[in-house]
């Protein structure tokens, strides 16, 4: 099994790992970010750039550096491979300007945009990005588009990811959409507006890494740091002609009493763990639809874990510690 140095740190891999799979391996301190590789979609990744480390030496038999950053992504470790990510100046420098360039046409739309607080280009921005544009000339401009019955396209915050292009073909029934035109012309588009109308089409909504895709049945309905997100599932049978099949386990986000979104799942690097349907995501918005499973783990770090209770039930069960460690008197055991 080839082993490879990432920021200094040795990892053993199953051949054809790539560098960017080693580095999540060890973990998200030296893991690059990703806008369209997707773990759960074969074939992603190689189109944004985000994920460029250096190979600082290539190989035991050939230690050569590689001459220019690569796509972590798209690149196999090789044994006795050195990469630098966090560690160099020149990779961090470059991911700025990858940056720069993803926002050069991006619109200021984060106080109105559904996907705030839950946006992987938000994210990406306020660590890689710098604080002023460069970039003098008119904007790319497009009218909003509805694809389908649930899914509306804002294609001024696409990124040409490719994300939910992939996501159609490989799980719905039918791909009715992709990019067409290349460079500063490239569009998502359907065939002539030709609706998104397949079981799973909901899902190019959580694959899609900013506000582009929206869910239509949520739009400027809440701020997401405002909902509580909790495991749920129900027993679901619907299967597509691809072989997918609905896993029924969703993340629902509420508002006091009210479901106001179903989402599928996702795992630490903000990808979904098991792709659901429609009528789970769209057509089942009653608690009494659920088996309610608990509140969703949700990162110290993000925006949407504000007053979470999980946590606040931490800093209790800390606080309780700190008071036992002190000799203070426990103050549920006061009479
Ligand atoms: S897609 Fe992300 S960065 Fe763009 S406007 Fe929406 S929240 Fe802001
Ligand atoms: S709409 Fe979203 S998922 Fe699709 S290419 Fe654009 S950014 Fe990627
Ligand atoms: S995540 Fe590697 S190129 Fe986009």
């Amino acid at each position: 099994m080839p082993k490879v140095t990432i920021d200094g740190i040795e990892i053993e891999v199953p051949k054809g790992t790539t560098i960017l799979q080693a580095a999540r391996m060890i973990g998200p301190e030296v893991a690059p970010p990703t806008m369209c590789y997707y773990s759960k979609l074969k074939t992603s990744g190689g189109y944004c750039r985000t994920c460029i480390v250096k190979v600082t030496k290539g190989s035991a038999q050939n230690p050569n550096p590689m001459p220019k950053p690569v796509a972590s992504c798209r690149t196999e470790v090789m044994d006795g491979m050195e990469v630098q990510n966090v560690t160099s100046p020149e990779i961090l420098e470059a991911r700025k300007g990858v940056v720069e360039f993803l926002l050069i046409n991006h619109p200021l739309d984060c106080p109105v945009c559904d996907q705030a607080g839950e946006c992987s280009l938000q994210d990406l921005g306020y660590e890689h990005g710098a604080a002023k544009t460069r970039y003098e000339f008119k904007r790319r401009e497009f009218e909003r588009i509805d694809i389908g019955k649930y899914v509306q396209l804002h294609m001024t915050r696409c990124i040409l990811c490719y994300r939910c292009v992939k996501t159609a073909e490989q799980i719905t029934d039918n791909r009715v959409h992709g990019v067409i035109h290349r460079g500063d012309a490239g569009e998502i588009s359907t065939y002539i507006e030709k609706a998104i109308d397949n079981e799973f089409s909901g899902n190019v909504i959580d694959v899609c890494p900013v506000g582009a895709l929206t869910d239509k049945t949520f739009r400027f309905k809440q701020r997401v740091w405002f909902t509580k997100p909790v495991e749920a599932h129900r027993k679901c049978t619907t299967k597509s002609a691809t072989g997918q099949t609905c896993s029924g386990k969703v993340r629902l986000w509420y508002k006091g009493e009210d479901i106001l979104r179903v989402t599928a799942r996702k795992d630490q690097w903000g990808e979904v763990e098991e792709f659901i349907c429609n009528d789970c995501r769209f057509e089942h918005k009653k608690t009494s639809d659920w088996t309610i499973e608990g509140p969703s783990p949700v990162n110290r770090h993000s925006v949407i874990s504000q007053n979470h209770y999980n946590h606040l039930n931490e800093l209790k069960v800390e606080v309780m510690k700190h008071q036992k460690a002190l000799g203070f008197i426990n103050i549920n055991k006061r009479p």
